[in-house]
């Protein structure tokens, strides 16, 4: 099995002393945890995507704890892209540039491009500051399944195949980054996550009206190579109803046969297993992953989720609900 490591000096060093092996390290992000390893060693990173049984044209975000990591994979900053990252780095935002020559293939799935952040997590920036040089990490489930929002669901995910995961806690966000193209002037956001379009025209003086009439859903271009793919998906059929109904709903299959649990703003009825119950899009995002695990544990036939309001963070929760409930 792999072995969770508190994350003090004697961890840190086991960890950058694997990663310097080549081998792959279970790594806390304020979003989810990551599978980490050397993002310039082509060796190590075709492991992470065996690990995670992941498509290799499916391309990794690169981890650093300051510009000097990131400048490492990046050709040229942007305008945009500089004002981006001083707005929010460190934090829950990737960004993605023209990659430098010497960034490995299999680290950008054979992009031209290179997607870059700097993690707002105390253990991830101990972790690489002590390795030296920029980290690839995708979250560190097995391709296809909800992300890992604690050090136990790593291990849930990998068993013997990964050996050392840093034990960081609860991931605070739990949902992960956002991540926008940002090679142009105008921004695209490939994927929705912790740091909302909002925040983002806030930060670029747009008026967030702008933000909204933008397409969530265009082409497969305009996406994240991974948002092509099967995602977040528990080993429970899941099934979305509105705001409020959840309750009725759930008791409804429960009256059919079914073992079925909610997620909602109210308390689950009788007989339905209470997965989760949340006040706002925000809380939901933090426990999401982890509820989905929970009714996995519990061998729910159908889980039933209320919709949050597609605003904020709601963009983010309610397109990781899509991708469970296909
Ligand atoms: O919060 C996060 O971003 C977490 C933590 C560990 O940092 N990482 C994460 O990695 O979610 P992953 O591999 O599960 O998702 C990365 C997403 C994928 O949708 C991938 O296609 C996209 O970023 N991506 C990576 N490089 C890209 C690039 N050059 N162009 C466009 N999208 C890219
Ligand atoms: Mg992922």
């Amino acid at each position: 099995m792999a072995e969770v490591l508190v994350a003090d000096e004697a961890g840190i060093a086991a960890a950058v002393a694997a990663l310097r092996r080549g081998d792959v390290v279970g790594m806390p992000t304020e979003t989810v945890y990551g599978l980490a390893a050397d993002a310039l060693n082509t060796l190590a990173v075709e492991s992470i995507f065996a690990a995670k049984g992941r498509p290799a044209d499916n391309p990794l975000i690169v981890h650093g704890v300051g510009l000097d990591d990131i400048e490492r994979v990046v050709a040229r900053f942007t305008p945009l892209g500089t004002a981006l990252a001083e707005r929010f780095w460190p934090g829950p935002l990737t960004l993605v540039f023209d990659a430098a020559p010497g960034v490995p293939l299999v680290t950008t799935g054979g992009l031209a491009t290179v997607a870059v952040r700097v993690p707002d997590h105390p253990v991830a920036s101990a972790l690489i500051a002590a390795f030296g040089g920029p980290v690839a990490a995708p979250s560190a489930n097995r391709s296809g399944r909800p992300s890992p929002t604690r050090a136990s669901h790593v291990v849930d995910e990998f068993g013997a195949n990964v050996s050392i995961v840093l034990d960081g806690g609860v991931c605070s966000f739990g949902l992960e980054s956002t991540v926008v193209d940002v090679r142009g002037a105008q921004p695209t956001v490939l994927r929705e996550g912790s740091i909302t379009r909002e925040d983002l025209a806030d930060a670029m003086d747009i008026p967030s009206a702008a933000w909204s009439q933008q397409p969530t859903a265009a082409s497969p271009s305009h996406l994240s190579p991974g948002t092509r793919y099967r995602h977040y998906v528990p080993d429970c059929a899941v099934e979305l109803v509105p705001a409020g109904t959840g309750p009725a709903h759930a008791a409804k299959l429960r009256d059919e046969g079914s073992r079925v649990g909610l997620i909602a703003t109210t308390a689950a009825p009788e007989g339905v297993v209470e997965v989760a119950q949340f006040a706002d899009a925000a809380a939901l995002a933090q426990q999401l992953y982890a509820a989905m695990r929970a009714a996995e544990a519990a061998n729910l036939a159908v889980l039933v989720v209320e919709c949050v309001p597609e605003v904020g963070v709601g963009r983010a929760v309610m397109d990781r609900l899509r991708r469970a409930a296909a």
